[in-house]
């Protein structure tokens, strides 16, 4: 592993094979990749590529057959924050307790005024005591991302973060997560896209701290077939 990067996956493959499928269905097959600290990266592919099957074997969430995930000596279950595909919540809970909840699970540093800030930050100032249930889906998005980063991971890794959105909220996001990058602690923010390219992961809104660093997807041209 290179000393910038921050997170890498060797070889990882993944066959499914249950009663709901007819057969096993080979997901991934020996998929590699590496970002490196302050990076915005994309996964790019059609439907049924593996995309979210990489991410869930990033962390953890589904076991992997082969390979392995390192994170230069940091413990994943702390360093990588994680949006998925369709977050959930507990939506008779207002935000606030939503976020206060995964801040004292994971131990983030003043859990309270932390959940007010980032419910500050993320957009949503005057809702936080709002049912989670009220909210729309811009919203809950901007939600589960601050959720996702309530304890400072190192990389953030997002799942389809733009679907659903309308355009103003998609730009909207853009801007947050390029907010992310500018923060003091390092940021990655690997996210997957099947739809649309990854406008965020773009030489113009890659560059950190003064330092351009190119952005880079990873394109699946189709299941199981990985390139960088
Ligand atoms: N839990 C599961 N059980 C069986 N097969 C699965 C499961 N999850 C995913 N698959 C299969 O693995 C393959 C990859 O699915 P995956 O969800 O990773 O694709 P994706 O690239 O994220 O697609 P999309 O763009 O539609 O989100 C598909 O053929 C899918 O049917
Ligand atoms: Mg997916």
């Amino acid at each position: 592993m290179s000393g910038t990067d921050v997170l890498r996956g060797t070889d990882l493959s993944k066959t499914y094979g249950n009663r709901f499928t007819r057969g096993n269905i080979r997901a991934l097959d020996r998929a590699s990749f590496s970002i490196q600290e302050g990076e915005i990266c994309g996964l790019v592919g059609p439907n049924g590529a593996g995309k979210s099957t990489l991410i869930k074997l990033v962390m953890g969430i589904e076991p992997r057959d082969e390979g392995a995930v390192e994170m230069n000596g940091s413990d994943p279950r702390v360093a990588l924050g994680y949006v998925p595909e369709r977050p959930t919540f507990f939506e008779d809970l207002s935000a606030y307790y939503n976020i206060l909840y995964f801040a004292r699970l994971t131990g983030a540093a003043d859990p309270e005024g932390t959940s007010r800030r980032l419910i500050d930050e993320f957009g949503l100032k005057g809702r936080g005591d709002d049912r989670v249930s009220s909210f729309s889906k811009g919203m809950k998005q901007r939600l589960a991302i601050a959720r996702a980063v309530v304890h400072r991971p190192k990389v953030l890794i997002m799942d389809e973060p733009f679907s659903g959105l309308d355009p103003g909220m998609m730009i909207e996001l853009r801007g947050l997560l390029k907010g992310l990058r500018a923060r003091a602690w390092p940021c990655s923010c690997p996210r997957t896209s099947s739809t649309r390219s990854t406008s965020c992961a773009t030489p113009s809104c890659s560059s950190r701290a003064g330092r351009s660093s190119a952005a880079r997807t990873w394109t699946a041209p189709g299941p199981g077939r990985w390139c960088s």
